[in-house]
């Protein structure tokens, strides 16, 4: 009795294992894994493609202490290289109403676009600030700008700062750039005569 249950037992147990191992070879464990095979990787995924065309120079994998890197990057230590005695430039336009107005369309308009950075009243645009490289000058400190000629104004607004501050000088005349100098002392609430 025990013999013959002992025997159907080993009996049973061969069959379930010799099942298990037919179905595994059928595919069975295979197909129930819900996770999918990864895909070949041969090939990176289009987004980590070069673009087509002549390789970049520049890549994101390019070490930051780069040279070329470097100098396209950091601004922070240009300032003004005006010429020598720009200071002593005499204002040629004189500040009637219609130079101011001039200078003023100039100052707000698209050919100066000063007030993306110094805003409205000359104290700086705030909303923009986050965008800037530099925070803006005051322009409306009275003490500031009568420390200022009219000359040095001029070659501030024609020459700018590379990266900091476009130059004037390439999109308004001379004339125009004057205008802007008148319209930006008033701006300051003592201006002085100069
Ligand atoms: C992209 C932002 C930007 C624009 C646009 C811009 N400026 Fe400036 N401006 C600055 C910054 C920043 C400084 C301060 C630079 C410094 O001294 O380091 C500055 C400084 C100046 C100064 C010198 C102030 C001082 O005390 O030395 C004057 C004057 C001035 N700007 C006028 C103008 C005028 C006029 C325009 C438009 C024609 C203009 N700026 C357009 C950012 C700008």
């Amino acid at each position: 009795m025990i013999r013959t249950n002992r025997f159907a037992l080993v009996v049973m147990l061969l069959l379930l294992s010799s099942l298990a191992i037919s179905l595994e070879s059928w595919g069975y464990g295979r197909t129930q894994n819900p996770i999918p095979p990864p895909a070949p990787k041969s090939m990176p995924p289009a987004s980590q493609q070069p673009p087509p065309g002549p390789p970049q120079p520049v890549s994101l994998t390019q070490p930051p202490e780069s040279p070329s890197q470097k100098q396209q990057q950091d601004f922070s230590k240009n300032t003004w290289e005006l010429p020598e005695d720009a200071d002593k430039t005499p204002n040629p336009v004189p500040a009637t109403p219609e130079s101011i107005a001039k200078g003023k369309e100039l100052y707000f308009g698209k050919a100066g676009n000063c007030v993306f950075c110094h805003g409205d009243t000359g104290s700086g645009n705030e909303a923009n600030l986050p965008k800037l490289r530099r925070k803006p000058a005051d322009i409306s400190n009275k003490e500031r700008m009568a420390a200022m000629t009219d000359g040095e104004i001029f070659w501030k607004v024609s020459k700018g700062i590379n990266g900091i501050m476009p130059a004037g000088e390439k999109r308004m005349s001379e004339e125009e750039r004057w205008h802007v100098v008148n319209y930006v002392r008033t701006l300051a609430k003592d201006k002085p005569k100069s």
